[in-house]
C-alpha cells in the first residue's frame, strides 16, 4: 500500500510494460490503480499506459497534474494543501 504524496513517484518502467494508473484518486496504492473506483461505482477508467521503451517516468503523486498520470510540476504550487 502506497500513500499519495505531494511529490511525484520516480518510476524505472521496462519496454512492453503496461502500468494501470489511477484515474479517480481514492486508491490506496498510489499512483497505481486499485480498482477504488469500481467500489465506489465511479464511471471513470484508470489510465493505462504501454510504455515502448525502458526509461524513467515521474508519475503525478499529488493528484493535480494537469497531464496525469504525469506529474506536471503542480505540487509545486500546493504548499497548503494535503496530498
Ligand atoms: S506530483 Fe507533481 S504535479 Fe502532482
Amino acid at each position: 500500500m502506497t500513500a499519495w504524496q505531494n511529490k511525484p513517484f520516480k518510476i524505472e518502467v521496462k519496454k512492453n510494460q503496461s502500468l494501470s494508473f489511477c484515474s479517480c484518486g481514492f486508491s490506496e496504492d498510489a499512483p497505481y490503480c486499485d480498482n477504488s473506483h469500481k467500489k465506489r461505482k465511479l464511471k471513470i477508467t484508470p489510465f493505462i499506459i504501454h510504455f515502448t521503451k525502458d526509461e524513467t517516468i515521474y508519475a503525478c503523486g499529488c493528484r493535480y497534474s494537469h497531464n496525469r498520470p504525469y506529474c506536471d510540476g503542480t505540487h509545486k504550487t500546493l504548499k497548503n494543501k494535503e496530498a
